[in-house]
């Protein structure tokens, strides 16, 4: 485990040095914020704070967006990644009228009261909001079989990621205007159906089949409705609980040998996000190195 330890700070170094060059190889004509598909934008990133969606924050940013960060608990993160955000010298977009390139709302995503603050209060700083992404999530690092999976961590698995992305789900839907976009994460286990995540796979196969139909059940309101569905990517989340065993089998699954990484998965929902993805709508997009096909 100590391997992948510092494999993961690896991670966070290396993405935020592609980050950097991405942003500073962009010709001049890119890097004016009206050119940026995502300028003018403010989305709301749920579980921001930390690993995929911290990942997605700073993709969009370099795409022209402001960002709202969520967060459940831990503050520390949050507040770095949004004062990263708002030093960061590709923030600077000149007709910005004083609004901050991030903030950081703590909100549990599972609370139906918290989830309308959350929204309220990125309103009142941004204004309409057009994108949400629901990154926010839980597994269960005991890795239970059904058998042995206590009703206590049935019940909190769906509440943060089922309860969770139906009110996130439910408040972009009665707020978004035409362009809107509600990207949900779910995971590419409903896939593959491994022993061990009963509860966690079963509570994202819940949200895809909840994305089909908000997207049907959008007509005629111009906003898409998206899931993106990651393989193993090395996050926190992913590391806890697994033995140094279980991660090289997983990494030898992958055709492409490796685990995935955060940067991996951001340019698909950048894409989804921007204008240029309106065609894409109610899918579940599997986004694996081919781990799982
Ligand atoms: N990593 C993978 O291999 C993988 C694969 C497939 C799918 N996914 C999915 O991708 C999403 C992100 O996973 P990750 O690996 O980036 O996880 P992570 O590194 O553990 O980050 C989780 C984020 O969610 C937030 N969060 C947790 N519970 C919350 C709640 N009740 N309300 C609001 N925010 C909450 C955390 O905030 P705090 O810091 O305050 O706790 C943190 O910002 C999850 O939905 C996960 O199921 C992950």
């Amino acid at each position: 485990m100590k391997q992948w330890g510092v494999t993961l700070q690896k991670c966070n170094r290396d993405f935020e040095k592609v980050q950097s060059k991405v942003q500073l190889s962009l010709p001049l004509s890119c890097t004016e914020s009206s050119a940026l598909p995502l300028n003018g934008r403010a989305p709301i990133i749920t579980g921001g704070s930390r690993g995929i969606g911290r990942a997605i924050a700073l993709h969009f940013n370099s795409l022209g967006a402001r960002l709202v960060i969520n967060y459940a608990s831990n503050s520390t993160h949050a507040d770095q990644l949004v004062s990263l955000l708002n030093s960061s010298a590709a923030a600077g977009a000149a007709d910005d009228g004083g609004l901050p390139q991030a903030i950081a709302i703590k909100a549990d995503i599972s609370d139906e009261q918290q989830v309308k603050t959350l929204f309220d209060k990125a309103e009142a700083v941004f204004g309409s909001i057009q994108i949400l992404v629901h990154s926010a999530g839980i597994l269960d690092p005991k890795y239970p079989p059904i058998a042995s999976t206590t009703v206590a961590d049935w019940d909190e698995t769906f509440s943060i990621n089922t309860k969770g992305a139906f009110l996130c789900c439910r408040a972009a839907i009665n707020r978004f205007a035409r362009g809107g976009r509600i990207i949900m994460i779910s995971t590419s286990l409903v896939g593959g159906l491994q022993p061990g995540y009963g509860a966690y796979t079963a509570s994202k196969a819940a949200v895809e089949t909840m994305i089909k139909i908000a997207a049907k059940e959008l007509k005629g309101r111009g906003v898409t409705a998206n899931c993106v569905a990651p393989g193993p990517t090395a996050t926190e989340l992913f590391f806890q609980g697994k033995s140094e065993e279980t991660i090289n089998r997983m990494v030898d699954l992958c055709p492409l040998g490796r685990l995935g990484q955060t940067h991996d998965l951001t340019p698909i929902v950048g894409l989804i996000a921007s204008d240029a993805g309106e065609w894409i709508n109610g899918q579940v997009i599997r986004v694996n190195g081919g781990a799982i096909v």
